[in-house]
């Protein structure tokens, strides 16, 4: 069975070929990536009416390209899965009436699918040992979510961020240091020269008893230290940047780690942008490790955290309900 994936909720416009083998692993035919992040760049974070123009410019090469390979696609393709929210309006739309086009078109069936179920199974992509009860900290530009998977249809959100996401407060806080959208990136690639233990920033609600998240006080702390410096010296930047991410990394680490205790999870999964960052993913291992837990880590191969259409038909394979093309409708504030 192959599936085309279509995922343009924010920054990217993307198109995937993934075919699911009679044993049940997936496997990527192609994936094609265009990205807005440099005209995002310029205006220092997203103009919606602006992504939507740069997509729309990019919807249908891209199709075309992740489907070249193809002689007769109506012939090869099963179904065609796309992203129908969480995200901005004007993109999801441009990603789903392509779907709905072509499904028209190869009178095939579409798979509407959540992206933050997208960002989870792009852990399938790569890995086929995969147990439940599972846990996925799903941590992206918008998102900071522990969900509890008993099952693919047993669901429950255990937490999320109160206010800013893990990825926002990278970019907010890069901001703050004068770097460029997204700063994640480069705050990750800076702090690697600098020291993590110079700017004591707080970890927020790191010990609450829930499972919640907050990154604004950080931000705040961060904007604080800033405006003592006065001129900021690179290697002051570079001593922010490991600060930084270190309380971020902490935080999420610690909070996840609770809970998979607590739930006594089998499988522990990273997904999101946010879990493309090295320190995150050497130091989940580690504590995994230290506490001796019988859990088993997973994070997804770097490209395939930061958005992409592979994730979204990997999503469609487990999901598997299409609807009917006149019930398909976008909504950027769908949840689990
Ligand atoms: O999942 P994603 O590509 O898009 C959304 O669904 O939001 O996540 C984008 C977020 C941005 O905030 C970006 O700064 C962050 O992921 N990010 C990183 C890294 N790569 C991307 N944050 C920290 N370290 C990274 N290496
Ligand atoms: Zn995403």
């Amino acid at each position: 069975m192959i599936i085309l994936g279509i995922e343009t909720s924010c920054d990217e416009t993307s198109a995937s070929l993934v075919k699911q083998h009679p044993q049940g692993n997936l496997e990527i035919i192609s994936q094609v990536v265009a990205t807005s992040l440099s005209l995002h760049a310029t205006t220092g974070g997203i103009i919606p009416e602006n992504a939507a123009r740069e997509q729309l410019k990019y919807m249908i090469p891209v199709v075309q390209e992740a489907i070249h390979t193809l002689a007769k696609p109506e012939e090869s393709i099963d179904a065609i899965a796309v992203t129908v929210g969480p995200g901005l309006i004007g993109s999801l739309l441009i990603g789903v009436e392509t779907a709905k086009t072509l499904s028209l078109l190869w009178k095939k069936p579409i798979i509407p699918v959540n992206h933050l179920f997208g960002h989870i199974y792009a852990n399938w992509l790569t890995n086929t040992e995969i147990v439940f009860p599972a846990l996925a900290l799903v941590v992206s530009g918008n998102h900071t979510d522990l969900v509890l998977m008993k099952s693919h249809t047993s669901i429950r959100v255990l937490g999320s961020t109160r206010d800013d996401a893990a990825g926002e407060a990278f970019d907010k806080i890069g901001r703050l240091l004068g770097l460029s959208y997204p700063a994640g990136p480069t705050i990750s690639h800076l702090a690697l020269k600098g020291d993590s233990k110079l700017y004591q920033f707080p970890r927020p609600m790191m010990y609450s008893k829930d499972y919640d998240f907050s990154f604004s006080g950080l931000k705040t702390a961060v904007l604080r230290q800033v405006k003592e410096i006065k001129t900021l010296k690179s290697k002051t930047i570079a001593d922010i940047c490991a600060s930084t991410q270190e309380a971020i990394v902490e935080v999420l680490v610690y909070k996840t780690i609770k809970s998979a205790k607590k739930y006594g999870v089998k499988s522990l999964l990273l997904g999101g942008g946010v879990a493309a960052n090295e320190t995150l993913r050497v130091k989940m291992q580690r504590a995994l490790t230290d506490m001796h837990m019988d859990t088993t880590f997973f994070v997804p191969d770097r490209s395939l955290c930061t958005d992409n259409a592979s994730m979204i038909a990997a999503a469609a394979f487990f999901k598997k309900e299409t609807q009917p093309i006149e019930k398909i409708t976008v909504d950027p504030e769908l949840y689990y």
